[in-house]
């Protein structure tokens, strides 16, 4: 359909207006937390669906990775762990969906290859727990302890404000985040929990 050579031209055009699209609506997130503008829109909705529809889109996504100082198009390798029965939440759907795919996307930056892990797992009572696990590079000793902090970041991959966008949205939701890397093995695991819905029997 396209000459020799437009494909790649046209998939680094579409990487780049992402890229600059998330940064934009990054900052402007950022600029809605400090002034306390950023407001939920919640409704009930299986949190197992929508995680389910983000990472089948992702696995159909090449991203950009470097072998042997060569740059290479990777498909990203996700295998899912998520429950038979729907774990109903009451969220705002698009904020959740926003934290997912920083934590995906994240994972996939620095998981040159290997597999990233998505689970979906009970937490403490009436919470449930997302979990991103990757193979990766694992996080940088001087970026964990300001995580979750703005501009966090130390590479050339990013600037830094999705895992503090991501942490604000979560709280708002009376949930937690957490970011550790892997006990005895590469990488690193991303962790958010939410409160679910519980169904009273009169
Ligand atoms: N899965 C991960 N593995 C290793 N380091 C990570 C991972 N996720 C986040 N980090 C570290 O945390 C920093 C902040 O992440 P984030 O706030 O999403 O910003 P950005 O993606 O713009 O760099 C990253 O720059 C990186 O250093
Ligand atoms: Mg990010």
């Amino acid at each position: 359909m396209f000459p020799d050579g437009s494909k790649d031209y046209l998939e680094r055009l579409a990487r780049n207006a992402d890229r600059l699209y998330t940064l934009i609506s990054d900052l402007l997130d950022v600029t809605r937390l400090e002034i306390g503008v950023l407001k939920l829109i919640k409704s009930e909705f299986n949190l197992t669906n929508i995680v389910r529809e983000i990472t089948n889109d992702m696995k159909k996504k090449t991203y950009l990775s470097t072998k042997d100082n060569v740059e290479v198009k990777v498909k990203p390798n996700i295998k899912s762990i998520f429950p038979s029965s729907p774990i109903m939440v009451h969220a705002d759907r698009e904020r959740i969906a926003q934290v997912i795919i920083n934590l995906l996307n994240n994972a996939m930056k620095f998981t040159n290859s290997g597999i990233i892990t998505v689970s979906i797992k009970p937490a403490v009572h009436n919470f449930i727990r997302v979990s991103i696990k990757d193979t990766g590079k694992g996080i940088d000793s001087e970026i964990q302890p300001k995580l979750f902090q703005k501009f966090s970041a130390m590479s050339d991959k990013g600037i830094g404000l999705g895992l503090f966008i991501s942490k604000n949205i979560i709280e708002a939701h009376g949930g937690s985040i957490t970011g550790k890397n892997n006990n005895h093995a590469r990488g690193a695991t991303f962790s958010f929990t939410l409160p679910t819905i519980t169904i009273k029997n009169k």
